[in-house]
């Protein structure tokens, strides 16, 4: 399995607050067959500056790669963020930020305020740069909000918690089913919380399902 969303690096976000944190949400992930998972630490254009972000990044890749080396851990990092929308954000060179190698950008949609048209026509600017933008967590949005944007040819990410309850879950797979949910992610945060359970347990009921996104989360990384 691959985990598109996670937020799993020590000392760079609010994921993680050092690397036995980090460890212990990578057991997780093992336990649950997970192979590779994508480092989406949060980047806030408001709050980060760019290159400060990549320096604290490369440390906490390489801290986590370190240990799980030497713990003989076989699970792939891939370095990436979570990027969230907001102006300015193109003053950035978002190639920076994008997952691995790819021209892939996880992409967060504001939370608690209305989208604008600002909003929607900064994903085609986005999408002008040569940069995919994977909206991040689908079934965290209002579906009012989600019409607009589904006008356009993008792809879509959902967390793993659409499929806890029978509602958000029937949410889940209509998505899936109408091509707005493209890959899997934890959106892990810190290790009270285990989602790598829920992967498990649904990954083997819907096997057709997170089949798909397997083979979508190869078909990005190895572009
Ligand atoms: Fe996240």
């Amino acid at each position: 399995m691959v985990d598109l969303h996670a937020h799993i690096l020590p000392n760079v976000d609010h994921g993680s607050n050092g690397i036995n944190t980090s460890l212990q949400q990578i057991r997780m992930a093992e336990k649950a067959g997970v192979k590779k998972i994508v480092a989406t630490p949060h980047f806030y254009n408001n709050k980060d500056n760019l290159s400060e972000f990549l320096d604290r990044r490369d440390a906490g890749y390489n801290a986590l790669k370190n240990t799980l080396t030497a713990k003989n851990i076989n699970i792939e990092i891939i370095k990436a963020a979570e990027v969230n929308l907001q102006v300015d954000l193109f003053k950035n060179d978002l190639r920076k930020l994008c997952i691995g190698d790819t021209n892939y950008l996880l992409l967060e949609m504001p939370m608690n305020v209305n989208w604008t048209f600002w909003h929607y026509d900064a994903i085609d600017e986005i999408i002008a740069l040569g940069i995919n933008p994977i909206i991040a967590h689908i079934n965290r949005y209002s579906s009012y909000f989600l019409q607009r944007l589904f006008k356009k040819d993008i792809l879509y990410q959902i967390n793993i918690e659409a499929f806890l309850t029978f509602s958000s879950r029937r949410k889940a797979l209509s998505l899936y089913k109408n091509g707005y949910a493209h890959f899997i992610g934890s959106d892990i945060h810190g290790k009270d919380n285990n989602p790598y359970e829920i992967m498990a347990k649904y990954k083997t009921k819907y096997s057709k399902v997170f089949n798909d996104f397997e083979l979508n989360s190869y078909s990005i990384l190895n572009s």
